[in-house]
């Protein structure tokens, strides 16, 4: 008899199921998104960016489609650990899915005293540390584009939490390894990789950028081959695990990651047009691991075939 192949991953002490998650802020905390999607079929979700407190994020418009792509400046909306952890965690309990918390801060205090929040809390799998918003003021991308800062809050969450730690990359640095490799002698478990690139769009005819904020973080398959890239350059920087995500539309999206060097994959904008494409992309990686006569997906995980 022929096994299935198998999906699943670890990361860490964290054990995926199989190797795609819904990324950070497209799919709310999860339970948004349990009407119409099984969060079953996930690996995992990873909720919305939680401060300390609750924020209001950005004036509207905060969203702009753009060619292939999703401009968005929502700035960070959220609830806030506190309620996260209290009124969002207990209804996630009931889904059979990890829950990774995408940690922010506006200082380094603020992002360990939110990890340990976060930590101390039943249900939630590992952290995922968003030092890569280009949408608000202080902290965010701030922290991941600068590899002293980037140090300094990953070691700092390090020490505040015994779950995987997994900072986020920013797109928007000249050499993503530098970034990648400060991660891991920080003592990161894995990366993600990648957030938004910062963009800008304008309406002509009032000369003013189409979002609230002014620019905002481009999104979609637009920026896949930019973040397939990337996740290929980090993954051969460092020795830890890597997360891909940008643009993921189909099985042979997330194969080009997984290829690349990821050993999980994130779907983000996709989510808005097709929450239900997890199953579609279970069906193709299987069905692709079948045809090349591999029983795991370790297997074809970094293969590429550069040339030279
Ligand atoms: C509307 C929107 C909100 C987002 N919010 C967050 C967030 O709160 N934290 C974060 O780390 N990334 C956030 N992201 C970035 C995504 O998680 C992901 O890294 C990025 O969109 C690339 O993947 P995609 O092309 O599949 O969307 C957001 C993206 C979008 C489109």
């Amino acid at each position: 008899m022929i096994s299935r192949p198998s999906l699943g991953v670890q990361i860490g002490s964290l054990r995926l199921k199989n190797p795609m998650l819904a990324a950070s802020g497209t799919c709310g905390y999860g339970v948004e998104i349990a009407p119409v999607v099984d969060l079953s079929t996930l690996g995992g979700i990873v909720t919305k960016g939680l401060y300390l407190k609750a924020r209001d994020g950005c004036e509207v418009p905060r969203i702009v489609e753009t060619p292939s792509g999703l401009l968005n400046a929502i700035g960070l909306q959220g609830v806030g650990i506190r309620a996260f952890v209290d009124k969002v965690l207990p209804q996630l309990r009931a889904h059979d899915t990890a829950v990774i918390v995408n940690v922010c801060g506006e200082t380094v205090e603020e992002y360990a005293e939110v990890s340990r929040i976060a930590s101390e809390a039943e249900g939630v799998h590992a952290l995922e540390i968003n030092i890569s918003c280009p949408n608000v003021k202080t902290g965010g991308i701030a922290f991941g584009i600068d590899p002293v800062m980037t140090r300094e809050v990953v070691a700092a969450v390090r020490r505040a939490s015994r779950l995987p730690v997994i900072p986020k990359l920013s797109p928007n640095v000249a050499d993503i390894t530098v970034f990648a490799r400060a991660c891991e002698e920080a003592g990161a478990d894995a990366i993600s990789c990648v957030n938004t690139f910062l963009g800008l769009a304008i309406d002509p005819e009032t000369r003013k950028p189409k979002l609230a904020f002014g620019t905002g973080g481009l999104s979609g398959p637009a920026i896949r081959p930019l973040a397939v890239r990337m996740t290929w350059q980090a993954a051969r920087a460092v020795k830890i695990p890597i997360i891909g995500m940008g643009g993921i539309a189909s099985a042979n999206d997330a194969l080009e990651f997984l290829i690349a060097g990821a050993c999980a994959v994130q779907v983000g904008t996709l989510n808005f047009s097709r929450p239900n494409i997890y199953t579609e992309i279970e069906a193709g990686l299987r069905d692709y691991l079948s045809r090349h006569g591999c029983s795991s997906l370790g297997e074809i995980v970094g293969t590429l075939q550069y040339p030279g």
